[in-house]
């Protein structure tokens, strides 16, 4: 029988409360948030998520999770801020969209078991839709950076950082300019064509590896974002033996590992032995060969 218990059970959990100090537009339907949790800045990994809700309000009760998108220090160097990046999508997402500056809200976290953190030459992040809120911190830190969260993890530990991402047209590719600034080499798709190549992100990836076959770098490629694109690049990651991590987005409850509304198929030491894991504390972020697609 498999265990209950998980290794990241959120024992290191902080709940704040705090205003909302950005709540900015950044794309189509896509906004940015910033919020002072220093207890929480100090202590996250990338791939982490926060759980969120309006402070003083119930609807809606059940908070939801936001991955961490980026970490921003004060002028000594504190980490003091978290930003949160989401999509204006249904109830939660159209509340928080339209609540003014200084509007209280709480967060729980840090959450989660992060992006491993082995070493390669070369990161490749592979993004769709919103799948691009984990992936800012992760390449920093990656780079060398930004020196954030625990002290005992290895910063800089893949000296080049792709970031492939992708949207259905060029409004909703957002903080596109985040990722450019930290040094990534960043391949824009749309499904329309209306910014960088039409085509789909996993068949980017293919024609990456494809020229990067022969490099002798070792690669290592993470991705987020709709289930069948996490699919498509873990097949071909699969198909070319490259480590691969996806960051898995099943809705959750409670974040903290009591409710089981956050299950997914996850092999265990065979092909076809898996349990239902919960993706709060024992993910999100998994190898890819391990999750039953
Ligand atoms: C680990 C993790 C990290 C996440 N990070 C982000 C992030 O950085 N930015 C962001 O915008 N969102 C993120 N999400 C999704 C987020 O938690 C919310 O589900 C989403 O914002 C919709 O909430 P809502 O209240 O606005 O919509 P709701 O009113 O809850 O739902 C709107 C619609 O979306 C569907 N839905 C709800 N949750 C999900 C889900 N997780 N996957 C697929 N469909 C869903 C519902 O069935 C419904 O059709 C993350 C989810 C997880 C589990
Ligand atoms: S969200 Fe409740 S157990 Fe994962």
């Amino acid at each position: 029988m498999s265990k209950l218990h998980a290794d990241y059970y959120a024992d290191a959990m902080h709940q704040i409360n705090a205003p909302l100090e950005r709540n900015d537009q950044i794309g189509e339907g896509t906004y940015l948030i910033r919020v002072a949790a220093e207890p929480l800045a100090k202590a996250l990994v990338p791939g982490q998520f926060v759980m969120v809700r309006l402070a003083g309000t119930n609807a809606p009760l059940i908070g939801r999770a936001l991955a961490v998108y980026d970490v921003v220090c004060d002028d000594s160097g504190t980490p003091v801020w978290i930003d949160l990046v989401y999509l204006k999508k249904g109830t939660f997402t159209t509340a928080l969209a339209e609540s003014p500056l200084g509007t209280q809200v709480t967060l729980w976290g840090p959450l989660g078991n992060g992006f491993a953190n082995r070493r390669c030459d070369r990161l490749i992040m592979v993004s769709g839709g919103i799948g691009q809120t984990p992936m800012l911190l992760l390449g920093k830190e990656a780079m060398g950076l930004q020196d954030f969260g625990d002290e005992t993890r290895e910063n800089g530990w893949a000296p080049a950082v792709e970031f492939i991402y992708g949207a259905r047209r060029a409004s909703l590719l957002a903080g596109v300019n985040d990722f450019e600034k930290a040094g990534f080499q960043v391949t824009l798709c749309t499904d329309d064509g209306s910014q960088g190549q039409q085509r789909l992100v996993p068949d980017v990836l293919r024609d990456r590896l494809a020229e990067l076959a022969d490099s002798g770098e070792s690669i290592r490629v993470v991705t987020c974002g709709p289930e069948i694109m996490m699919e498509k690049v873990a097949e071909a990651c699969l198909a070319a033996d490259i480590d691969c991590q996806v960051s898995m987005e099943t809705p959750m409850a409670c974040g903290i590992g009591i409710c089981f509304s956050c299950v997914a198929q996850v092999r265990q030491d065979g092909p076809d032995e898996w349990d239902y894991k919960r993706t709060c504390v024992e993910g999100p972020i998994f190898d890819a060969d391990q999750i039953c697609w």
